[in-house]
């Protein structure tokens, strides 16, 4: 399938609400949204609101029951956690497979651009939330896979959901393709990139396994990329961009195009980065990028050229330890105990900037 995928044109095009007319569970509210991936819905159910994401089955020969079981794995290894909201429930229907997540008023994109603005504590109580997000997955082994902005839902009190984990979406794209990443990624026609640089690979990489634990599944698993599971240095990369667009109002550091250069080391983000007026956060964006450059190719170094616009050698080295992981190998030594959706996150705000320092 794979590149089918991507390329199926369907037959028949049905507005969402009809495949949700035999869930005498869900009232359709409004739809929220429509690509050739997902239609996604929201509806009323009895425990409250809901967002249902609907996959057309155009092909019956996807083996879709894999990819629920790997959502349901999920669904079990993320109960409990105060900042992850996986998809609650799958249903499979003969026309299409359903996913259903609780609905939170506002994704972190609407949230940024809609008044009154954030603050700085309030980013940072955000950033902060969002780093122990991540810890609390990668702990379980559970990495996200399409971290974006779109993608960290933010309560009327500023606490944070990381939600639509992507256990079914590519680990790997082609370099020479955009398709894949039109397909999965930029459901929001933004055009803006979280992927690490290295889930782009050149054709050279074509039909190799990289681990074979075959922890995340792949719709486009045709042999044709390379296979593997995700990687939390990934995923903190994906957080990086995001908490760059949050403290430079929504300045998103790079496009599909820019970030295929600079994993050619062809463009930086210094500009956007310039931009984040606390110096501990720049830092953590400046180290997210030093690392990326080096996590790039096989693990070599970034060129002179790239060294000598980032700074002296010895930066570099530091920067490679990378602050975000630093900052997360915090979040486990202390862990937030008192973290609890519900109740005023201000109080324990003081607390946790002490701590990790952000
Ligand atoms: N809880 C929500 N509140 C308001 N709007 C929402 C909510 N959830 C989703 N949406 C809207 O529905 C659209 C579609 O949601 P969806 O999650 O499919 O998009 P996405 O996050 O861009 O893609 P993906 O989750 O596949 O990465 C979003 O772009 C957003 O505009
Ligand atoms: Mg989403």
């Amino acid at each position: 399938m794979g590149n089918q995928l991507t390329g199926i044109a369907p037959s028949q095009i049905l507005p969402v609400e009809q495949y949700l007319t035999d869930l005498p569970d869900l009232e359709f509210d409004n739809s929220l949204g429509s690509t050739r991936f997902f239609k996604v819905a929201k509806a009323k159910s009895k425990e409250g609101n809901v967002v249902v994401k609907v996959f057309v089955i155009h092909d019956p020969s996807l083996p879709l029951s894999s990819y629920k079981t790997r959502l349901e794995e999920i669904c079990v290894n993320l109960k409990g956690t105060s900042n992850c909201i996986p998809f609650q429930k799958s249903v499979q229907q003969e026309k299409a497979a359903l996913l259903y997540r609780q609905y939170v008023k506002d994704s972190l994109y609407d949230r940024i651009s809609t008044r009154p603005f954030l603050n700085t504590v309030e980013k940072k109580w955000i950033a902060c939330q969002l780093l122990c997000a991540l810890n609390q997955c990668h702990k379980l082994k559970v990495c996200h896979g399409d971290i974006k902005s779109e993608n960290v839902m933010i309560t009327g009190w500023n606490w944070l959901l990381l939600t639509d984990f992507a256990s079914f979406k590519p680990t790997y794209l082609p370099d020479d393709n955009p398709s894949d990443f039109s397909y999965f990624f930029d459901t929001s026609r933004r055009r803006t990139c979280y992927i690490a640089p290295e889930r782009f690979v050149d054709s050279s990489s074509r039909n190799v396994e990289v681990t074979g634990q075959g922890q995340n599944l792949d719709l486009t698993a045709t042999g044709e990329v390379k296979t593997g599971d995700l990687t939390p240095a990934m995923d903190i990369f994906s957080a990086g961009c995001v908490i760059t667009e949050l403290f430079t109002e929504g300045s998103p550091p790079f496009d599909l195009s820019q970030l295929l250069s600079y994993r050619n080391r062809e463009y930086s983000p210094w500009k956007i980065l310039e931009k984040i007026e606390d110096t501990n956060v720049r830092v953590a964006g400046r180290a997210k990028a030093f690392l990326a450059a080096n996590l790039q190719g096989s693990g070599s170094r970034p060129s002179p050229a790239v060294k000598h616009q980032h700074g002296n050698s010895h930066k570099y080295e530091t920067a490679q330890h990378s602050i975000f992981q630093c900052k997360l190998r915090r979040c486990q030594d202390n862990p937030p105990q008192d973290f609890q959706l519900g109740t005023p996150p201000y109080s324990q705000i003081h607390n946790i900037r002490s701590v990790w320092n952000l």
